[in-house]
């Protein structure tokens, strides 16, 4: 049975009131802050880095979900553990050291992630399934919201769902990118735990009401 829990991605909120948007969305039933961290190399977009985890960490309620979509994420792991990721997930094409990056976020005590491009194969994570907690299937090349959901991203989805069957650890499902009403019950369907959703959560008037009557119609 999966989790269905709601990640809504701030890359989408007003960043010029940040704090009231994390209430509003915690407050409209969401589980998890999804954080999308950009370094302008690994990806062609800039967004935010340690200081705004830093700043939004003690207005949350809910755990932050950092999404690392930076080159050698070796080089900031602690950084952000301090600043206050309780999820960090890195992608394996970032870093030629993909273990020793998990077993030192998880040596923090901190969930680890691991996520893949849409272009990069199953197998390629396959053997960091044993250290995760948490794997992220991304439906849209990384780098910017608002794109739309490449659907044989799921098959990704319906594999791991089988490969936990026999991993040590539990690890959950999560999904990121071009997340709305039509493609969420595709994603549930598949076997997702979690939906990553930016654009779908953040749209329309900037209130609690209405961004619970947009997670709810993912749910
Ligand atoms: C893309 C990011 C996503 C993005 C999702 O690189 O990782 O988290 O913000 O945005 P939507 O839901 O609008 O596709
Ligand atoms: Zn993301």
């Amino acid at each position: 049975m999966s989790k269905k829990w709601i990640a809504p991605s701030i890359l989408s909120a007003d960043f010029a009131e940040l704090g009231v948007e994390i209430s509003r969305v915690e407050q409209a039933g969401a589980q998890l802050l999804h954080v999308d961290v950009m370094d302008g190399n690994f990806v062609p977009n800039l967004t935010i880095g340690m200081p705004v985890v830093k700043s939004i960490k003690p207005k949350a309620k809910i755990p932050l979900d950092v999404h690392l979509m930076i080159e050698k994420p070796e080089r900031y792991i602690e950084e952000f553990i301090k600043a206050g990721a309780d999820y960090l997930t890195i992608h394996v094409e970032a870093t030629e050291d993909v273990e020793g990056c998990l077993k030192k976020i998880k040596s923090k005590n901190v969930k680890a992630g691991i996520t893949l491009r849409p272009g990069s194969p199953l197998k390629s994570i396959e053997k960091y399934l044993p250290l995760v907690d948490l794997v992220l299937v991304m439906s849209v090349e990384p780098g910017f919201g608002g794109q739309s959901f490449m659907v044989e991203q799921l098959e990704k989805v319906k594999q791991l769902v089988v490969l936990r069957k026999n991993n040590p650890t539990k690890y959950l499902i999560e999904i990121d990118g071009g997340v709305n009403t039509e493609t969420a019950p595709l994603c549930w369907q598949a076997g997702c735990d979690i939906l990553v959703a930016g654009s779908a959560v953040f749209k329309g008037e900037k209130s609690a009401a209405n961004y619970q009557k947009n997670i709810q119609s993912l749910l």
